[in-house]
């Protein structure tokens, strides 16, 4: 089985003209819109949708928020993938068909899930030169300006649940998911078999279901910059700032969406695949290497290897 990343997410949303207008000035190409849905296409082929509430297309909520990410569609690489894993989905809950090609069923949160064969396109890159001293990568040479970002894919997405750990468990033992890391007392980070970002999707811990947050990948800090200063001249400001993250090492900027939760641009996560031994961090640790506003006060060091029963999930 191939789980190859996030295809589309799917919003509830009593805003749907804000929503559209958020999205777009985020750098997201509209591609359909209708007076009660709109979809925007990433580069890579990804989908974010968006519906408006009395959508009958809309799986039920998670959680209390009536707005929000309802469901997560998978890329999956092969029909014969597709029809392995909805066979042990089918064991204990309803698969709903949806052609050869794709299916949908509620996970163990309570979250609505759904597969569908389809390769998302690959992305290219040109490095960008960086001097520092003792290297000259760009002589007689502009750094390359950005006016706003455009981001690339979606590489994870953040939801809530009192049990982040039984949460986590469903997609390692029926999905094919990994433990890239975990948060003590915070929740579990998970990539997807046939992906290398860090994390694609994070279960926290918090007293109910909640969706929290969705990973725009764009290329670099200046862009994340470009992009938070062309949102702040539109009315869409963050509450954290700029800052990076001690797990996963990625550059974080959060605008609070008013679809709902946030939407994130970040940049230069880690990547990871099978050689990789995952950690437990300490909460206040691992969540903030630092913060543009500086905080007043460092958090102790504590992250170590994960252990046997670390990784059980139980
Ligand atoms: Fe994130």
């Amino acid at each position: 089985m191939a789980i190859t990343g996030i295809f589309s997410i799917k919003y509830a949303t009593d805003d749907l003209e804000g929503g559209v207008r958020f999205h777009e000035l985020l750098g997201l190409r509209l591609v359909r819109s209708s007076s009660d849905s709109a979809d925007f296409e990433l580069p890579d082929g990804s989908m974010v949708l968006l519906c408006g509430l009395a959508s009958p297309e809309l799986p039920p909520a998670f959680g209390e928020a009536a707005s929000g990410v309802r469901e997560v569609c998978w890329a999956i690489d092969s029909e014969e993938s597709l029809s392995n894993v909805a066979r042990g989905i089918a064991t204990d809950r309803e698969v709903v068909w949806c052609g050869a090609t794709e299916c949908s069923f509620i996970d163990d949160a309570g979250l609505a899930v759904r597969l569908r064969v389809v390769s998302l396109r690959s992305l290219e890159a040109v490095p960008d030169p960086v001097n520092a001293p003792g290297r000259v990568e760009r002589l007689n040479q502009l750094r390359r300006w950005y006016d706003r970002a455009v981001p690339q894919q979606m590489q994870h997405v953040v939801f809530c649940a009192p049990q982040p750990r039984v949460a986590a468990r469903f997609y390692v033992e029926r999905l094919g998911f990994s433990i890239s890391d975990i948060q003590e007392e915070g929740g579990v980070f998970l990539r997807a078999p046939g992906n290398v970002q860090h994390h694609n999707l994070y279960w926290q811990r918090a007293e109910g279901p909640a969706f929290r947050h969705v990973s725009y990948g764009v290329a670099n800090v200046d862009e994340i910059m470009a992009g938070a200063s062309f949102m702040a001249r539109h009315g869409f400001t963050s509450r954290l700032g700029l800052g990076r993250h001690r797990i996963s090492s990625t550059f974080f900027y959060y605008l609070p969406n008013p679809c709902g939760g946030d939407a994130e641009y970040s940049t230069d996560s880690d990547c990871l695949d099978e050689q990789w031994q995952p950690r437990v961090w300490g909460r206040a640790f691992g969540h903030i290497w630092w913060l543009a506003e500086v905080r007043s006060h460092e958090p102790e060091l504590r992250m170590r290897k994960a252990n046997a029963d670390d990784l059980m999930l139980a």
